[in-house]
């Protein structure tokens, strides 16, 4: 007898959340081969050795006897009041404890948030290219993603009129993701007024996803939401995963602010899809107070030599001397967002690269038609490599690149060695210090080849 069907819910039928998709499957395959891949698909620092402070850990050490039993669903006291303290010194006085949610991740009150507002059909206005969680999320609790685009020609910054411009009657939120995963951009202070003013003209709820606030480089600010919108309610993400660098804990968090007197329904359904899974993750919420006081060491890796400037500085060197890609210097987050010049490779295809790169290459990418855009040539890589791996990783890259450019049909190959031969030699300006490989050079390092 034929064992039983057993079928999927058609409520999935569109979400996607491909960074974890075939692509990622393959890799493990290929691994088990005995293959050497560097993935750059995920931002999970851990898994490049970066590790949470210690004073963290202590202090889940030292509280692990307090952990044993569910705590209240909205979280342990300690820990939301201290995200109250740090909305406080960014000068949002209206949050309180009881306006603050901890979840298993900001992933985990990302649809906690949307499963308790959206009726069928009710539509949540999202970045484009987004976290694809938020679409993702979206869609599985019936509503419609309507995308706003961020243009890669406007450095990834969103245009208000144009978002206002999607508005309709079914309108219910408007997400806002700053510093930008996958873009790296940091929203300029004017654009999240303008955004603000919107949300509260149509009486929208902003959701701003700020799990990356501290991550910036250079001279980029973040700007929290929070202290722009007064007469809508604001819902604030945070957590530990990126900026703490612990996102095997599963903390995150969720305050709300601005104005909350006709939210009171909302946030008691909110209590209630807390309450059904009883608490989140005790032991790592008793490392919120810990991290959220005092120095904040991401600093030291953003700052110019710091590791994670190092690494972007790798790439924006290697895109420099590229005559196939383009980027946009990532001021915050985890990511560069990289393009590939269409007039050079007018058939280029992300997903075809990201798979080709894999297969030949051994390097793992995010296509960026993973991100909701409508485009093909724009790939994501995380930063969270050193800067090393990094510029050996674009040395396979544009190898690939040149690969698929002597195989395209009609390849105008003398622009691509006249581009190359100028802009390749120079490594002159090199502020990470560190010599170039020319991006057609063999890569240097143990790698196997199929
Ligand atoms: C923009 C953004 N939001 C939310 C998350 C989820 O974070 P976590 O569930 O680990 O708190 C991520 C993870 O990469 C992210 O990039």
């Amino acid at each position: 007898m034929k064992p039983p069907r057993i079928q999927p819910s058609s409520r999935l039928k569109d979400v996607k959340y491909e960074i974890r998709g075939p692509l990622a499957k393959r890799a493990s395959e290929l691994e088990k081969a005995g293959y050497e891949i560097i993935k750059l698909n995920i931002g999970n620092p851990g898994a490049f050795g970066f590790r949470a402070p210690e004073t963290m850990r202590l202090a889940m050490i030292e509280n692990l006897r307090e952990a044993d039993a569910y705590c209240y669903q909205k979280g342990i006291f300690p820990a939301r009041e201290a995200v109250v303290m740090q909305q406080q010194t960014r000068g949002v006085v209206d949050v309180t404890a009881d306006d603050v949610f901890m979840g298993n991740g900001v992933s985990e009150l990302i649809l906690f948030c949307l499963s308790a507002l959206l009726e069928a059909g009710d539509e949540v206005l999202i970045p484009s290219p987004d976290y694809p969680l938020w679409t993702a999320a979206t869609i599985l609790h019936s509503g419609k993603a309507v995308h706003y685009p961020c243009h890669p020609e406007k450095d990834f910054i969103p245009d208000p009129e144009e978002i206002r411009s999607l508005i309709t009657e079914r309108t219910r939120a408007i997400v806002v993701i700053n510093p930008n995963n996958p873009t790296g951009a940091v929203y300029p202070l004017e654009t999240l007024k303008e955004i603000a003013r919107i949300a509260e003209e149509h009486r929208l709820l902003v959701f701003s996803d700020e799990i990356y606030d501290q991550v910036t480089f250079d001279s980029a600010e973040h700007t929290p939401m929070a202290t722009l919108v007064k007469k809508t309610l604001c819902a604030t993400f945070g957590g530990l995963s990126k900026v703490y660098r612990a996102c095997g804990f599963r903390v995150g968090w969720v305050s709300f602010s601005g104005e909350k007197g006709g939210a009171r329904e909302y946030l008691q359904a909110l209590e209630l899809l807390a309450s059904l899974r009883l608490c989140s993750n005790v032991p790592g919420q008793w490392a919120v107070q810990t991290a959220l006081g005092g120095k904040q060491s991401i600093a030291d890796l953003t700052r110019p030599g710091g590791r994670l400037w190092k690494t972007r500085q790798a790439i924006l060197d290697a895109v420099a001397i590229s005559p196939f890609l383009l980027t946009h210097a990532p001021m915050g987050a985890m990511y560069a967002f990289i393009g590939v010049r269409t007039d050079k490779l007018p058939h280029f295809n992300d997903q075809k690269f990201a798979l080709e790169l894999l297969e030949r290459k051994h390097v793992l990418v995010a296509p960026g038609t993973s991100f909701n855009v409508p485009y093909h040539n724009y790939f994501r890589v995380t930063l969270l490599p050193d800067w090393e791996t990094m510029r050996e990783v674009f040395v396979r890259i544009n190898e690939l690149l040149m690969e698929q450019y002597h195989e395209s049909p009609g390849a105008h190959q003398e622009a691509v060695s006249a581009d190359h031969s100028t802009t390749g030699a120079d490594h002159s300006h090199d502020p990470a210090g560190h010599e170039q490989a020319s991006p057609t050079e063999e890569p240097h390092g143990e790698r196997q080849e199929d």
